[in-house]
Order: C-alpha cells, then sequence, then structure tokens
C-alpha cells in the first residue's frame, strides 16, 4: 500500500504552486512535520519502521531514494519532483538515501514524535512481522 500520489501543480510564469491537504492528497490528519537538510553525501537517515505512524514524504529540492522493505521485499522509490509525493503505512521498514547536494526532504506523520513508536533494529522488525506483532 505504500505509494506515490501526484500532488496538485499550478504552473505559472510567475513560479509554480503545489500544496497538500490532510485527508486529502495526504491520507491521514497531520500531527508533526519535519525535514531533513544539508545531508552529507554518501549518508543516510531513517533506517527503522514505525509501530503506528504514517507517513508522506515529499522531496522539496533536490531527490532521494526511499527504500522501503516488508520484510521479504524491497522496492526503491525515487523522489526527485515537488510535486509527488511517497506515503508509508505504518509497519514498513525504510531507509533514505542517495540524496543529492541541497536536498530537501519534507515529512508528514500522522503522530506526534514517540520514540518508543520506532523499531530500530532491524532483526527486531523481522521477529515482531514474523510473530505477527505488526
Ligand atoms: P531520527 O528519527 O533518529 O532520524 P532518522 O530519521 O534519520 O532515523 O531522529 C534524529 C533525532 O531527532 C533523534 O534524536 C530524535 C529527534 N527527533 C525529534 O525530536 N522529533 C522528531 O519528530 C524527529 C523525526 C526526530
Amino acid at each position: 500500500d505504500c505509494k506515490i500520489i501526484e500532488l496538485p501543480k499550478f504552473l505559472d510564469v510567475r513560479g509554480n504552486l503545489s500544496f497538500v491537504e490532510q485527508n486529502n492528497h495526504i491520507p491521514f490528519e497531520i500531527k508533526r512535520t519535519y525535514w531533513i537538510y544539508d545531508v552529507p553525501g554518501g549518508e543516510c537517515r531513517g533506517s527503522h519502521a514505525f509501530r503506528n505512524t504514517e507517513e508522506f514524504i515529499v522531496a522539496l529540492s533536490g531527490g532521494f531514494d526511499v527504500i522501503v522493505d516488508d520484510g521479504e521485499r524491497q522496492n526503491k522509490f525515487t523522489l526527485n519532483r515537488s510535486y509527488y509525493g511517497l506515503y508509508i503505512p505504518k509497519g514498513l521498514w525504510r531507509r533514505i538515501d542517495n540524496f543529492s547536494t541541497n536536498s530537501l526532504a519534507l515529512e508528514f506523520a500522522s503522530t506526534s514524535y514517540i520514540p518508543d513508536d520506532y523499531i530500530r533494529n532491524y532483526d527486531d522488525y523481522l521477529q515482531l512481522k514474523s510473530n505477527g506483532e505488526i
């Protein structure tokens, strides 16, 4: 159910405009927004899964790859246009890498920041999946 969602875009000689609305383009209520920036070349962020958090990621500037893993299969989504977003349901392992220079990853989340919602160890993730706990 991880999917790329095309956002509205208004092309204009004065500059383009796109937008998102919660419960519409973003299929959940937004509780938190954060962004990742100034990523040094070769670095990777967000290697973890969430028990309950759904996310929506937009490459506001530049580009990067989001690799999503359900414990059996991996899928790579390349984001490099500001009018596409990637929806990631809860319970999927994901990491973000291959950041271009000056890229900006904007992330909308369905929960407030709750450290206990993170699963940060891949073996723990596989265990929880096989137990049906996530
Ligand atoms: P972390 O989730 O570990 O980054 P990554 O997505 O690359 O795995 O977050 C890095 C630090 O930022 C960590 O100390 C927790 C803090 N943080 C918050 O306080 N609030 C937030 O909403 C987020 C996403 C992170």
